[in-house]
């Protein structure tokens, strides 16, 4: 199963895009942790919108990225037209990349492995492109969500299940992707970026259920989520009568770098 962002291309970066601040210490530690030199060519399996590229290519260096999604992809594209750059993008799957091996000095993995079933077989392929020095960079952003926030998401499970879907779906989570990296003799480096409080209220967070902001949302089958959507907003209305309670959360965003995973 692959979850295209297609759908979400217009407003993906409204949901996730970074305070430029935060991008620009980001982006500096990716090139630190890479031991980025002029010479550096990186790669990024999922690449979007360039949330994370975006500054990275600004500073010059050759960057090459894949995504099932053109519509993302065209966001990008759309974002350095006119400019000087050393971007290559790829419509591929990140599971079975049409690169060559041992391509790439640096590759990063924000926001993916979660998404692919298969998420070995895409580290698989991040291995084989990477040179034998090659550094991989995992992205992790968690979530410390509020009790209120957590009791939304365990009823919406406890929903599905009802209809008959199973929302259990995970691929590579980090605890997953570092257990990989570190049976498979890496040297890890984690560096904690940047923690942020992210306000929001329930009646937010209702409006993006209605409107299937989240890919978990997408995977819902379309003829149950109204009926789905409908009972937790019935259940929401008793439960927080009140829609601007707040359901702020804390995030962590963090980068760990592999080495001697590639070699
Ligand atoms: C959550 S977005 C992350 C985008 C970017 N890396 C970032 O951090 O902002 C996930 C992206 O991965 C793409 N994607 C999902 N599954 C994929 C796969 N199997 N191979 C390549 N791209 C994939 C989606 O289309 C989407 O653009």
């Amino acid at each position: 199963m692959t979850i295209s962002f297609d759908r979400a291309a217009d407003y993906y970066d409204s949901t996730r895009t970074l305070a430029p601040e935060v991008s620009e210490r980001l982006t500096a530690e990716i090139l630190r942790l890479g031991r980025a030199t002029p010479e550096t060519t990186f790669f990024e399996p999922g690449i979007g919108t360039g949330r994370v590229a975006l500054p990275i290519v600004e500073r010059g260096y050759a960057y090459t990225g894949v995504d099932v999604s053109e519509a993302m992809m065209d966001k990008l594209r759309q974002k350095i037209e006119g400019k000087a750059h050393r971007l290559t993008l790829i419509q591929a799957d990140a599971t079975d990349l049409p690169l060559e091996d041992n391509s790439f000095d640096v590759a990063i993995a924000p926001h993916i492995l979660h998404l692919i079933a298969d998420w070995p077989r895409a580290m698989d392929e991040l291995r084989r492109v990477l040179k034998p020095s090659g550094v991989l960079i995992y992205f992790h952003h968690t979530t410390n969500k509020t009790a209120t926030r957590d009791a939304v998401g365990q009823q919406w499970r406890q929903i599905l299940a009802g209809y008959g879907h199973d929302s259990g779906f995970t691929g590579g989570v980090t605890e997953d992707v570092l257990g990989r990296l570190q049976e498979q003799g890496a040297t890890l480096e984690t560096v904690v970026v940047a923690e942020l409080s992210r306000e929001s209220t329930m009646g937010s967070l209702m409006q993006a259920y209605r409107d299937r902001i989240y890919s978990h949302m997408w995977r819902v089958p379309d003829d149950i989520y109204p009926q789905a959507l409908a009972d937790l907003e019935a259940w929401a209305a008793q439960e927080f009568p009140d829609l601007n309670i707040s359901i702020a959360s804390q995030d962590t965003i963090t980068l760990t770098a592999a080495y001697h995973w590639a070699g």
